[in-house]
């Protein structure tokens, strides 16, 4: 175990970590920090190529102690394809789509589920809880099922209908709730603070991130060690962007990869977008966001614990934020799956709405090298795309000329 020791960004306490830990006493999230000159010392970036395909090859880099505790789906080395025709149509000579469309549970929250519930398991954890906007629950209760860990889940009751199945078939304790996640966080904090679960919500302990980071750790390599220009993110909790943010640090200190960084750009939806507006005033920290909504549900986060944590990642790679409508984000949908094939889920298809804008404001360059994060598979989501085809009888002929 490489782990050296947990420490908080906030106040800069510094804990021992393999035990049971939720935040600093700050109330901030706590990050993980690892001996990298000893992993430095026994790993070698070429020979990390030759391990299986799967997160777990960064082995060294992840907080587990013993490989026992391991819980996998087969999670991690997701596929960045170049998306030429979509590019071509409007304006990129080097676009990417690091695409989590085919991870197990069907977005990248399978990550973090499958490095949180490994560490949850590794502390002698038994039950864990947690608020979700519906893919994280349906992660976080697949991998407690494999883990043998009993796992209680709160989900507004707006959250795609595929959410509430695919945690109801893994037998966890499922409860809707009439409002936001933010609302479903305060009925875990009651209910963890009764009963002394887990608290698995978002940065309430510090594993999660350490799952999320490996698609920092994976574009490098897929790259050939190095880093597009930019990286788009969309933008709930934060917790992937400040993971890639954190893997690409953790490169740089193993000299794996140069100095330069992506420029960092969270992604939001106009009906729910309190980083951007914290961007904006060049705030470090974000506001309360009143009446979210957005067809991009998993990004429907009022305010993020990690809020500052996002926001240092974008300025301090020169990136941005930016807010885009529903509108646009159902547009790029379409716009992604008729170029290229990939039906992205409405969070993904808000970071090519954005890059579309961020384009034809020059911020960027044709040239430039820019990966789209789609975060899960449209699949999850039919009912953002309306079909209507025609209805034929069997002795009908096709109404088209050929
Ligand atoms: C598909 C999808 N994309 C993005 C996000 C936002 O994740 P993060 O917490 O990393 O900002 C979520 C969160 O629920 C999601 O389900
Ligand atoms: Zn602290």
């Amino acid at each position: 175990m490489y782990l050296d020791h947990l420490e908080c960004p906030r106040c800069g306490k510094t804990l021992a970590g393999g035990r049971r830990i939720q935040t600093c006493e700050c109330g901030s999230p706590l990050l993980v920090r690892y001996d990298l000159e000893r992993v430095g010392a026994v790993l070698d970036r070429q020979a990390l190529t030759a391990r299986p395909a799967s997160l777990w090859r960064y082995r060294e880099l992840l907080p587990v102690g013993d490989d026992a505790h391991i819980v996998s789906l087969g999670e991690g080395m997701t596929p960045l394809v170049r998306a030429p025709r979509l590019g071509r149509r409007f304006g990129f000579q080097n676009l990417f789509i690091k695409d989590e469309g085919i991870i197990p549970t069907g977005t990248f929250k399978a990550r973090g589920a499958a490095v949180g519930v490994s560490c949850a398991r590794e502390v002698g954890v038994d039950t864990l809880a947690m608020p979700t906007n519906g893919n994280a629950g349906g992660a976080w209760a697949a991998y407690c099922a494999a883990a043998g860990i009993r796992c209680v889940i709160v989900m507004p009751q707006d959250a795609p209908a595929i959410n509430t199945r695919e945690i109801a078939v893994t037998g966890a304790d499922l409860f809707l709730v009439d409002g936001l996640i933010s609302d479903a966080g305060k009925i875990v904090g009651r209910a963890v603070a009764r009963h002394g679960w887990f608290d698995a919500s978002t940065l309430k302990e510090p594993y999660r991130i350490e799952g999320k980071k490996t698609m920092g750790l994976e574009i490098a390599e897929q790259m050939g060690w190095r880093v597009p220009d930019v990286i788009l993110y969309p933008t709930g909790g934060g917790v992937g962007i400040i993971g890639i943010y954190k893997a690409l640090r953790e490169l740089q200190a193993l000299g794996w990869i140069g100095a330069k960084m992506p420029r960092l750009v969270a992604v939001q939806a106009s009906g729910c977008a309190p980083i951007v507006k914290a961007y904006e005033a060049r705030a470090a920290a974000s506001e309360f966001w009143e009446g979210a909504a957005t067809c991009a549900f998993g990004i429907t986060v009022p305010k993020a614990l990690g809020d500052f944590l996002v926001l240092e990642a974008v300025y301090a790679t020169h990136g941005c934020a930016v807010a885009v409508t529903d509108a646009a984000i159902l547009e790029a949908q379409a716009q992604i799956a008729a170029a290229e094939g990939n039906f992205v889920c409405p969070e993904g298809a808000a970071t090519f709405a954005a890059a579309r804008e961020l384009r034809a404001q020059g911020w960027i360059q044709p040239e430039e090298e820019v990966v789209l994060l789609n975060t899960g598979t449209g699949l999850k989501y039919p009912q953002t795309v309306d079909a209507d085809p025609p209805l034929l009888a069997p002795r009908d002929d096709l109404p088209v000329d050929g």
